[in-house]
Parts: structure tokens; sequence; C-alpha cells
């Protein structure tokens, strides 16, 4: 049941929300047995009951997808592309052996979780969103290094606030010694065991006042890869190119290839997706990082080794980092016009 009596009345400053836990009313719950997926349904229960066997306690045979709802002007609810993480949680769930959730399950279930908990969306102009956590674990009864019997899906959300609060404000990164993923390991697909090797990483970079990590290629430590949780772009010092790196071991941001489609055919710049060499940031006048939550963050300045790059400013942001942003987050909210298929209505 999910009828508005059944509804918390939520009583949340809107204009002050970060991105924290906070319990909502109902998540979706499917369980994969048999070798099929059942039919799901809401819960309010946010407690999972899991055998001590599962194979996502003990072999991280488990992964997770991160998208946002966002309230229009007119009321109306956008997800910005689902079925693009639906697709990367198929490629994340074949990877770690685990049976993929269709396309239109994945995107009902997100509906219906948006819906059930509508009252928890940050009402239009305070930047604030509701984030939506898909994932899939690997359970029941097991100990040996080998796939699951069982599986759940599950979908829960938080509401969240803008990544900035006073509007976009530049940030500084470093790079590390250790690595989120091997060169043929599990970097491009979304599962717990890249985020578990970058949680010390991450500390190290918060404890020097950096915003996050830049990781750069495991193999030869030479070409950026990614920046914490974030995709990293650049553009070119003659300000005509939007650059982004390569690699297998990068998680393929839905952001950053929304990004490089906003780059060509919105603000005509060219664009690539090549190699970042560290030693060779001089080629760029602006730098970002993109993701679900990042949005598009303008990077300051990385700290390597010794030596401290500045791009545009650590102060000011860049005009084409702003306009990727503003035409970005427009398309999001459904103030500008989106590319066909972009936005699903809830
Ligand atoms: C490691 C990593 N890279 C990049 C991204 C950005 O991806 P997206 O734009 O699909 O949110 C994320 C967040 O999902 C991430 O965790």
């Amino acid at each position: 049941m999910t009828g508005t009596h059944d509804r918390t009345v939520v009583d949340i400053d809107w204009n002050n929300l970060g991105f924290s836990y906070i319990r909502t009313d109902f998540r979706y719950l499917a369980h994969w047995r048999g070798g099929a997926w059942e039919t799901g349904e809401l819960t309010r229960d946010n407690v999972l009951h899991i055998s001590e066997g599962s194979t996502a306690l003990h072999y991280g045979q488990q992964c997770f997808e991160g998208l946002k709802a966002y309230r229009c002007q007119d009321g109306s609810i956008n997800l910005f592309r689902p079925d693009q993480n639906a697709a990367r949680m198929q490629a994340s769930c074949g990877r770690l052996l685990m049976p993929a959730v269709p396309t239109e399950m994945f995107i009902e279930a997100c509906r219906q979780v948006v819906k059930a908990n509508e009252h928890f969306i940050p009402p239009y102009g305070t930047g604030g969103s509701l984030y939506l956590r898909p994932f899939v674990i690997g359970v029941g009864d097991n100990i040996g290094v080998k796939s699951a019997p069982e599986f759940i899906f599950s979908v829960f959300c938080i509401p969240v606030g803008p990544y900035f609060k006073g509007g976009l404000v530049p940030t500084n990164f470093i790079t590390s010694q250790y690595d989120r993923a091997a060169p043929h390991g599990t970097g491009a697909a979304k599962v717990g065991g890249n985020y578990a090797a970058s949680l010390l990483p991450g500390q190290e970079a918060h404890e020097k006042n950096f915003g996050d990590v830049i990781y750069l290629d495991p193999a030869t430590h030479t070409k950026i890869e990614e920046v914490g949780s974030a995709n990293f772009f650049a553009i070119t010092k003659d300000g005509k190119k939007f650059v982004t790196p390569q690699s297998p071991s990068i998680l393929p941001s839905i952001t950053k290839y929304s990004l490089l489609h906003l780059a060509e055919k919105r603000l005509g710049l060219q664009v690539e997706e090549g190699e970042v060499y560290i030693d060779r940031l001089d080629e760029f006048g602006e730098a970002g990082a993109c993701g679900t939550a990042a949005v598009v963050t303008p990077i300051g300045g990385i700290q390597h080794g010794d030596q401290f790059h500045v791009f545009f400013s650590e102060t000011e942001v860049g005009p084409i980092t702003r306009r990727l942003y503003t035409e970005l987050v427009g398309i999001q909210t459904g103030d500008r016009e989106a590319p066909q298929g972009w936005i699903v209505k809830v």
C-alpha cells in the first residue's frame, strides 16, 4: 500500500540538504530465485535480512547505480537517462556473474520508488533532487568462491542537496599512488570493490584538504583516469576542444557521455576521448569533474608530487565549464529542451 495516509509528514529544510542517508518511506525489492526475477514490490522495511553466507558480504558480488529525479517548474518529475543506468547495471551484473535486471523492470522500479516517495523530492529551485540507489547483491546460503544461488534487486532513494551550496565553486584534487581498479579488472563496472579500494586514498586526500583523488592509469601512472567518483574532462587552451580520457578501467559516466554530446552539438566544440597525460596539463585552459553527484565540478588545480597545476583559476569558473553546467542542469530540470530520449517523465 502506498496511499497518502501511509506517508511520513516531511519536515526537511530543503535549502540545507547535503548528501546523507535519510530514511524515506518506500523502497523496491525483488528476488531472483530458481532462474528468474520474481515480481518486485514496495516495502517500508529499510533492513535486509540475508544469509551470513551471502556472496555480497564475502566476495563483493554486488553492483549498484546512482541516478536522480528532478522536480520541474511545472510540477512534473524528470528522470535523467534511466535507460543508460539500466544498461550499465546490466554490464556490471554480467562482469560479476549476476543476472541482469531488464531495462523495463529497472525503470519501472525507479518510477515506483519516486512516485511512492514523491513528497521527498526537493522543490524546483532549491537545487536539490531525489537520488536513487538501485543495487543487485548475491545472497543465499553459500561459502565457496562462486556465484550466489539467489539475488536481490532493490532501489531506495534519498533527497539530496546541490553539490555546490553557493553556486559553482572550483575544487582542488591530488593524484594518488593507489589505484582504484586493475588494468583488466572491474574499473568499468560499478561494483563495490572499486569503492572499497578508494576509501583509503579518498581519506588521505581529504586529510590534505583536497576534494578527492585523481586516479592515474593503473599500468603506467602517467595518464589521468578518474576524479574520485567522477570522470575527468578538460578544454584545450584555444577553447575549441573538449577532451576526456578513454580507458578500460574508467567507469563510463553517463554525465560524461551527455557532456560529450552537448559540447559537440550545442557548444560547437570538437570532442575527443583520448589520453590525458599528467605532465601535459598546460595544454588545457579549463578542467572539470563530472558525474551524477558531482554534476559538473570545475577543477581549480591538481597536485601531482610537488607540482601544483592551476587550470583556469582556483576561485573563478571557466566560461565553457559554466556553459556545460547550465546546459546539463537545464535539461535535467526541464528548463532546456532535452535531446530525444534523455528525459523519462515519472
Ligand atoms: C568511479 C565513478 N566514476 C564516474 C562516475 C560518474 O558516472 P555518472 O555520470 O554515470 O554518474 C561515478 C558515479 O556514478 C563513479 O562512481
